[in-house]
């Protein structure tokens, strides 16, 4: 159902130059870590589809990108209009619904709205598009190469241990959301709630 190939080819249609690469990269780490995980068969699928179409919508600013969420009459809290970045996300999710309804389906749109703040509960695709997102090669800021450093010194260690293995995603992921507000709070900028609750509930279900 899902067609990676048909996403691949479209794909420079929307998007060029360090995005694209960037979107390729994602789709490549996206590959690693359902290796990793042991994600097959439909999931595998569609999240590699979701992968090369997580940032579609990145190339619009601003105004246009309000626009464009009013115009695909994408559900959004009024607390993401303080964070512009995040907001290719949820129009990006909205607009693969429209543009193309049968090789696309609501989970997919899920990992792709999830994929800069996080949210509670997080599936397992969920986070590993959040994370490919951060951690694929070609980034390169200090955040990334920490987040990268720390999630790939363990799996070869826990490889023959799923619960461990899942347990070393979540605390990624976790710290994911500190370099996140860290940074956020070092340029005086709005903090999305769904990464803090992202953050909490994870934190939580490794405590418990
Ligand atoms: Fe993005
Ligand atoms: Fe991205």
């Amino acid at each position: 159902m899902f067609d990676a190939d048909f996403f691949k080819a479209e794909i420079p249609n929307y998007l060029s130059g360090k995005r694209l690469s960037h979107t390729f990269a994602v789709t490549e780490e996206c590959e690693r870590l359902a290796d990793i995980f042991g994600v097959e068969g439909i999931d595998r699928e569609r999240l590699l589809c979701a992968a090369l179409l997580h940032d579609i919508t990145k190339e619009k600013k601003g105004r246009e990108q309000i626009d464009l969420l009013r115009k695909l009459n994408a559900e959004y809290d009024s607390d993401d209009l303080n964070s512009p970045k995040i907001l290719h996300a949820i129009t990006g999710a909205a607009f693969i619904r429209r543009q193309w309804p049968d090789r696309t389906d609501d989970e997919m749109a899920l990992l792709i709205r999830s994929h800069t703040t996080g949210r509670p509960g997080m599936g397992l695709c969920e986070k590993l598009l959040y994370l490919a997102d951060y951690i694929e090669p070609t980034r390169d800021w200090e955040s990334c190469v920490t987040l990268r450093r720390f999630f790939k010194k363990e799996p070869a260690a826990v490889k023959n241990d799923p619960q461990k293995l899942l347990k070393h995603l979540d605390r990624t992921l976790v710290l994911s959301f500190d370099l996140t507000i860290a940074e956020l709070i070092e340029s005086g900028s709005v903090i999305s709630m769904k990464a803090v609750a992202a953050r909490n509930q994870l934190l939580i279900s490794l405590d418990a």
